[in-house]
């Protein structure tokens, strides 16, 4: 990890969050968990404004520092996260009427709330910026669609979409709940954006590029991290309840492993070896053990992963 990264995760107010990723004793599976109630107050003490970042050496950067091959590179994680945020926020409302307590539907209310402005991050670094030529949110969602790759439609458009649609008709199959929290806050949050938002924010503040972006992403980051310490919360609560959400949440993991996989991969990089360092200086490789160590430690603390 960069010495900038370091003091980034080592802030407080990223630890507050009790992610156990960014704890050294969920190694031996020993680190404390927030609970819902806590998350919640957390959230409260936790806000921020995308209007109250100024894009103006962002929009120099994007269109007079940034080479156009590098732009084009640059927009896989960009759309990744523009579109994944918007899905993320759309199919979250099932999951906040099937938790069995109020205290966690509280706690999911403020996260649909969170991913909403997570969207509204995005589509206003794409205005202010001029990323794409079209006028609005939704064509904007369109356009910048081209650039994600196919693994990533299968992981949000069917697997992610298919369980949120379950539980919208089945709200009492706690076991399809956490199947969905597998996927949603341990694959999609935990493993795929954390790893990207760590990367691309590095590369940002290595470059000295796009410096209103780098502020919101990384308030962006303490968010997930949030959403993500309430996932291993439930996850634990829900496998020490019964062994049949533990083996829901392992054969989740099972599944989905190989997709999402596929998506630390840009089309971009054509057959390159998983071991070729990219532009922004990190293999796939490297992204994947990132990936890889942040799940582990998650899933040492919920119990699932011997210590
Ligand atoms: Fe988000
Ligand atoms: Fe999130």
């Amino acid at each position: 990890m960069t010495e900038q990264a370091t003091k980034r995760t080592d802030r407080d107010d990223f630890r507050e969050t009790s992610d156990p990723a960014l704890d050294e004793r969920a190694d031996r599976g020993e680190a404390p968990l927030l609970g819902p109630r806590e998350l919640y107050l957390l959230w409260e003490r936790q806000h921020w404004a995308t209007q109250d970042l100024d894009f103006t050496q962002d929009r120099i950067d994007w269109h007079e520092r940034i080479g156009e091959e590098e732009r084009f590179q640059r927009m896989y994680g960009l759309s990744s996260f523009f579109i994944g945020e918007q899905r993320v926020q759309s199919e979250l409302a099932p999951l906040m009427r099937a938790v069995p307590d109020e205290d966690m539907r509280i706690f999911l209310s403020t996260q649909i709330a969170d991913e909403a402005r997570h969207v509204a991050f995005f589509d206003r670094f794409y205005t202010e910026v001029g990323v794409l030529e079209s006028t609005s949110l939704q064509a904007r969602l369109e356009e910048t669609s081209a650039h994600v790759n196919p693994e990533f439609t299968v992981l949000f458009d069917e697997m992610l979409k298919g369980k949120a649609d379950r539980l919208a008709v089945a709200p009492d199959d706690l076991e399809c709940a956490c199947e969905f929290v597998t996927i949603y806050h341990m694959i999609v949050e935990g493993m795929l954006a954390l790893t990207g938002q760590h990367f691309i924010i590095d590369y940002n503040e290595q470059q000295g590029t796009l410096p209103a972006f780098v502020e919101g992403f990384t308030n962006v980051a303490r968010d997930e991290h949030r959403h993500v310490a309430f996932g291993a919360w439930f996850l634990r609560h829900m496998a020490r309840r019964d062994d049949r959400y533990r083996e829901a949440i392992q054969r989740t993991l099972t599944e989905v492993a190989p997709v999402a996989d596929g998506v630390l991969k840009p089309k971009w990089m054509g057959d390159a070896g998983d071991d070729a360092p990219t532009l922004f200086g990190v293999s796939v490789d490297e992204t994947r053990a990132f990936a890889m160590q942040a799940l582990s430690r998650r899933l040492k603390v919920i119990g699932l992963l011997a210590t």
